[in-house]
């Protein structure tokens, strides 16, 4: 299944930016954590530490670190073309001194304990075979009071379902789309508290599921 991923965004690093699922599945997902963190973070001018997994071609990381919030901010992602494609993209944007990238497996992070205030994750979850076990890495990873934010394809009404388990599951193939609750007892059992939902985006509905480490 990871093999299967990296191999597919090894292969479409170049042309992702340019895929239709941009303006209409990633673009939304990215203003949601933006909204969610000015929520957070807007009357705290302290600097935060936040963790961008399967963070992709940093589209993301790139418009956080343009935005008035002073956070530092770490792209990860197993698929090393899409975290070159990043790179350059930020010396582009000329914002490469706030945000650095790592090709890494989201299972795995190569971080200390309690390094973050924030983990967010985007689009990507559906691809992890262990997905309990990334769950627990994101809570290892995060300083106490520190926020998931894992944004997916939500398959639990008939539109999701057509559009993520039907559709993206023939086009991708080995991937999971978490029910709802599945989510839930993730966050649960890693230890997350104050969990929170939201689901957005009408015709490829998705779910930020929130929590509190
Ligand atoms: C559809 S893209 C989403 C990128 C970005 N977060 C967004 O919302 O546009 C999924 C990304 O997850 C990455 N990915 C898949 N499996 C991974 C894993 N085990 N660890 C880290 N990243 C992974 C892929 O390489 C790809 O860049």
């Amino acid at each position: 299944m990871k093999a299967l991923a990296q191999a597919e965004f090894e292969a479409w690093a170049h042309t992702y930016d340019r895929s239709l699922l941009n303006r209409f599945l990633f673009q939304p997902s990215y203003r949601m954590f933006l909204e969610e963190l000015y929520g957070w973070r807007k009357t705290k001018d302290t600097p935060f530490d936040l963790l961008d997994i399967g963070c992709g071609t940093g589209t993301f990381a790139g418009m956080l670190a343009g935005s008035e919030l002073p956070a530092r901010i770490v792209g990860l992602d197993y698929a090393p073309a899409m975290c070159r494609v990043a790179e350059e993209k930020a010396r582009r944007a000329g914002v490469e001194d706030r945000l650095r990238f790592v090709a890494a497996d989201s299972e795995h992070l190569p971080f200390a304990d309690a390094s973050f205030d924030a983990v967010t994750c985007s689009n990507s979850f559906h691809h992890y075979p262990h997905q309990q076990a990334v769950v627990c890495e994101m809570r290892r990873v995060l300083r106490p009071g520190g926020r998931l934010m894992l944004i997916d394809g939500f398959r639990d009404n008939i539109i999701g379902w057509v559009a993520f388990d039907v559709i993206i599951g023939a086009v991708e193939k080995e991937v999971h789309h978490a029910p709802w609750t599945e989510i839930d007892g993730y966050f649960r059992t890693a230890g997350f508290r104050d969990i929170r939902r939201r689901k957005f985006n009408f015709w490829m509905p998705v779910l930020l599921t929130m929590g509190v480490a």
